[in-house]
Formats: C-alpha cells, sequence, structure tokens
C-alpha cells in the first residue's frame, strides 16, 4: 500500500466515533516500533514529522525511512508535517513525499492566519495534499497565565466556520486545555479539558475533523523508571486516558502523541544502561527502547484511540 493522505481514515474515524493516532517520528527505531504496533494491530496510522525532526534526521531520511515502513505493513499510513510555521516548510514537504500538513498559524492574528492557512491550502489541494490549520493556542504551565488570559487562549467557537469556509482547511486543531511536554498542569492542579469547547465546535462544524495535540498521558510507569535510574522528572502530568477516549469519540479524530513516546523510549535506555553499564552496543538498549515504545503504541491504538482493527 502507498502512503495516503488523512481523509478517509478521518471519514471512518468520525463515523465510527475513535481517533486516529498520530506519532512524531525522528529516527528509525521509532518509525518502526510505531508501525510494527499499527501493523499488528491493524490499525490506520498518522507518522509525523516536526521542523525539528527534519533538521535531526533530515527530510530525505525520515521519507526513506517512512517509504520502507509502508513496503513492511498492509496498512494505509499518511506522512505528515507537524506544527508548519510558514509557507516554505509546507511547501518543501508537500514537494518531498508528504500527504498532509499542518500549517500552525496560531500565533497569528485572526486574519493573518486565515490568509497564510489559504495559501498553503491551495498550494496542497493542487497537489493531492491535506491541510490541518490551528485556531487557538495551546499553553504550557511554564507560561504561568492567570485564568482569564488561559480562557483567552482557548479556540473560540464562533471563528470555526469563517476560519473553516475561508480558508478550506481539512481538519482543524483546537485549544482545550491540553499543553505540549510532560508537564501539563501545576502540581496538585486537577485536570481538566473544555469539553464545552469542543462540543460547541463540533456542532458548528458538523462532520468535520477535529484535531488534538498535546494529549500524551505522561505514564507514571515510565516517569518511575527514569526517576529511577537517574532521571529527575518531577511533577510530570499528562492528559488521563479517559478523556482522551471521550474527545475521541466526539469529534476529535486525529490525537497527537511524542512525549509519551520519548518517555517510553528514554526509560528503556535508562534502565538498560543501569542494569549493564559496561555494555557499549547501540542496539543492545535500542532495542529495549523500540519494544517500549512499541508497547505503549499497541496500548493506545486499543486502549485509548479506538484504532485498533479499523485498516480493514
Ligand atoms: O508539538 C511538538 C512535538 O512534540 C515535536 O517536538 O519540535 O521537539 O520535535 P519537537
Ligand atoms: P505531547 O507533547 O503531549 O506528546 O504532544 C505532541 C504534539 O502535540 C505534537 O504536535
Ligand atoms: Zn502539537
Amino acid at each position: 500500500m502507498a502512503l495516503v493522505t488523512t481523509k478517509e481514515m478521518f471519514r471512518k474515524a468520525y463515523e465510527g466515533g475513535y481517533a486516529i493516532g498520530a506519532f512524531n517520528v525522528n529516527n528509525m527505531e521509532i518509525i518502526q516500533a510505531i508501525t510494527e504496533a499499527a501493523n499488528e494491530e491493524k490499525s490506520p496510522l498518522i507518522l509525523q514529522v516536526s521542523a525539528g525532526a527534519r533538521k535531526y534526521a533530515k527530510h530525505n531520511y525520515l521519507v526513506k525511512l517512512v517509504e520502507a515502513a509502508v513496503m513492511e505493513t498492509d496498512i494505509p499510513i499518511a506522512l505528515h508535517l507537524d506544527h508548519g510555521e510558514d509557507f516554505e516548510i509546507c511547501k518543501a514537504c508537500i514537494d518531498g513525499g508528504f500527504t498532509s500538513v499542518m500549517i500552525d498559524g496560531s500565533k497569528h492574528s485572526f486574519e493573518d492566519n486565515i490568509a497564510l492557512t489559504k495559501k498553503v491550502v491551495e498550494y496542497a489541494h493542487e497537489r493531492g495534499v491535506v491541510v490541518e490549520g490551528e485556531l487557538g493556542r495551546l499553553a504550557g504551565i511554564e507560561d504561568d497565565v492567570n485564568v482569564s488570559e488561559e480562557d483567552a487562549m482557548f479556540t473560540r467557537p464562533d471563528e470555526v466556520e469563517e476560519f473553516v469556509s475561508r480558508t478550506g482547511v481539512d481538519s482543524l486543531a483546537i485549544a482545550i486545555g491540553t499543553s505540549h511536554g510532560a508537564y501539563k498542569f501545576k502540581p496538585g492542579q486537577k485536570p481538566r479539558l473544555r469539553f464545552d469547547i469542543l462540543e460547541e465546535i463540533g456542532r458548528r462544524l458538523p462532520n468535520f475533523p477535529i484535531v488534538l495535540h498535546g494529549a500524551s498521558s505522561v505514564s507514571q510507569e515510565y516517569v518511575k523508571i527514569i526517576n529511577e535510574n537517574g532521571g529527575k522528572l518531577d511533577d510530570a502530568i499528562g492528559i488521563p486516558e479517559d478523556m482522551l477516549r471521550k474527545a475521541a469519540s466526539m469529534a476529535v479524530c486525529k490525537i497527537n502523541i511524542d512525549s509519551d513516546l520519548r518517555l517510553a523510549f528514554t526509560a528503556g535506555i535508562r534502565e538498560y544502561m543501569a542494569n549493564n553499564p559496561s555494555h557499549f552496543d547501540p542496539r543492545q538498549y535500542l532495542t529495549v527502547a523500540r519494544s517500549n515504545v512499541k508497547a505503549l503504541v499497541r496500548h493506545k491504538l486499543i486502549n485509548v484511540l479506538g484504532s485498533a482493527g479499523k485498516a480493514q
């Protein structure tokens, strides 16, 4: 099967009340772990590449590794640019084999976001590539915003119809209280997402795929392994999995996960090296790291996203 766009997978996910996992990839082991898990679970899949990943591994290496994964598997896989910040990076990925791009104009004014997103959509659609836009801004706890500032960062439901119709985007990332990284809430703060906003957006945009960024759950099991083996991750806290299941049953069709993969990968390496301090063959600790990521992705596909078995 060749690389596909997200169109068909989102249509089925919306109808079926589940979501497609969009997992960030940076190297061969992570790509292998994710695609093997999805293939064994017969799940559609999105592999996404950030600007940082493109810089680290280089565009051609990542595209060729993903093409190899497509050859090794029998599931629909989309290759997506995560958080494209300008037209140029989107164009490079559209011209360079990606089937989906995100143009993240969320830091711009509403009008500038529309103009930039529309420009990318026009270029992408002429070449059969789909586009994710973003409205609203994800806050990090390090941003130290107060409640009224936080409210202002959430996606405004009264803007979504105009944004989607004027830009022509194929999916929309929204801000309802998630954030990137392993520290999503302040210590002692109860995790909370604005499902009322998601519901209102779903009402205003019927049958339209919504995207949830910053959706790692930050497994305390991996945090503990890292901390017990020389790491220092205090107060790391993520999005509870039942909230992600709820979002997937609503209009959310794409759930972005990166930090969870990093924790699983790093826990594997830290534990292996702590138990085998004299070993220095990278294949040994990378095998453990890869197995951890594979087990984690399998868990997400079956128990969180609900996409296992949906690739038939
Ligand atoms: O949303 C951000 C992703 O986790 C990618 O992170 O820019 O460090 O590759 P990165
Ligand atoms: P996490 O940091 O929660 O994994 O979010 C990843 C993400 O949104 C990538 O775009
Ligand atoms: Zn993101």
